[in-house]
């Protein structure tokens, strides 16, 4: 999460390296003895200029002892093959959940039908799109500059990288290149490296292919969202052999939870979902059903209608919603689980 971040052990290795006491860098560089004592031994932060002064007697870039508003991105995916579990929805209305709470958060469409990117009043230009990001680049050889590709939503905190109606040919298009499962972490690493953003939130397609698995090699962690309903359950397996596959390669990837989907607890139909979903998960450690749901709420659609998201389109039309809590509660529960890893 945000912080102003201080790179101790690297003041100390430069100290070591010019062959200087904390005197000698206090006296050299300005900045009081105290002062120095303190960063050194973590009990105490200091001022931007000081850390500048520090910088500047050892002639590196500021940005290797101190970072002002450092933030730790978690590369979160929304990933099921099943179709209209509600990827998209959940994309959409968690990442502007986090953004409401002060948390920077980029969304990335990896939906081929770009409903994530209709989702926001987004304007589809080819030139600023992940495909042609993804396109323009060749690992090893030419890395576009992602930011270039990032469009503002309009709201704090909100920014996405849209989809294109080009991107139906994704996976084929990707396979041609070389390393084709390594190009978008290739270009995703630098903008990750910028410590930008708190979290990086992919919607993604229903296959298991060449584009979902460029995903897998940089999420940090999978929701798979499970629609509540014989079909929704089924075929879960799939998924998590690719996921788990996915693992080898990538050993940062967890499967934060499934997440259960048009909950409805008037019908037996969702009863009889949670008992079919139990089931197929029986003998799968560490995999965990979460606790907090979204419920069937007429608003979600309503709310994709008018290109809002869920809890303002709610609050314009001054209604109640409980899929609007629920989106809150998930947001809270990924950002603590967050802070404690962080911890
Ligand atoms: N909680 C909900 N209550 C009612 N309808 C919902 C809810 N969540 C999603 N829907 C509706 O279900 C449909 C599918 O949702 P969504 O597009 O988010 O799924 P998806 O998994 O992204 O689909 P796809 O696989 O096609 O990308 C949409 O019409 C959406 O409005
Ligand atoms: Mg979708």
């Amino acid at each position: 999460m945000a912080e102003n971040k201080i790179f101790v052990e690297r003041i100390k290795e430069l100290r070591n390296e010019h062959g200087i006491s904390q005197q000698e860098l206090s006296d050299k560089s300005g900045v009081s003895i105290s002062i120095i004592k303190l960063v050194e031994a973590r009990r105490s932060g200091s001022t931007k200029e000081n850390f500048q002064k520090i910088a500047d007697y050892f002639k590196v870039p500021l940005k290797e002892i101190y970072w002002e508003d450092y933030r730790d991105s978690t590369i979160i995916s929304i990933t099921n093959s099943k179709g209209g579990c509600a990827k998209t929805t959940l994309v959409a209305n968690l990442s502007y959940e986090l953004s409401l709470l002060d948390k920077r958060v980029l969304m990335v469409d990896g939906d081929l039908q770009c409903n994530l990117s209709n989702s926001y009043r987004v304007e589809f230009d080819v030139n600023k799109s992940i495909y042609k990001a993804l396109m323009d680049t060749e690992v090893n050889q030419h890395c576009p500059d992602v930011t270039n590709y990032i469009i503002p939503t309009g709201y704090e905190n909100l920014d996405i990288l849209a989809g294109h109606y080009e991107m139906a040919t994704i996976d084929a298009d990707l396979s041609k290149k070389r390393r084709s499962e390594d190009v978008l972490k290739y270009l995703m690493q630098p903008l990750i490296d910028k410590h930008y953003y708190d979290f990086i939130i992919f919607d993604s397609n229903t296959t298991l292919g060449t584009f979902n698995e460029n995903i897998m090699t940089i999420t940090n962690e999978v929701i798979i969202p499970v629609e509540m309903s014989p079909f929704g359950v089924s075929g879960l397996y799939k998924l998590l052999t690719f996921i788990r596959l996915n693992m080898m390669q990538n050993p940062d990837l967890n499967i934060f939870g499934l997440f259960r989907t048009k909950v409805d607890n008037r019908y037996n139909m969702t009863k009889k979902a949670n008992i079919l979903l139990e089931k197929s998960i029986e003998g799968s450690s560490n995999l965990q059903i979460l606790d907090v749901f979204l419920s069937t709420d007429s608003n979600v659609s309503e709310s994709q209608l008018s290109r809002l998201p869920l809890s303002l389109y709610v609050k314009k039309a001054k209604k109640q919603s409980k899929a609007v809590e629920e989106m809150k509660k998930l947001a809270k529960e990924v950002l603590e689980y967050v802070e404690k890893q962080e911890e």
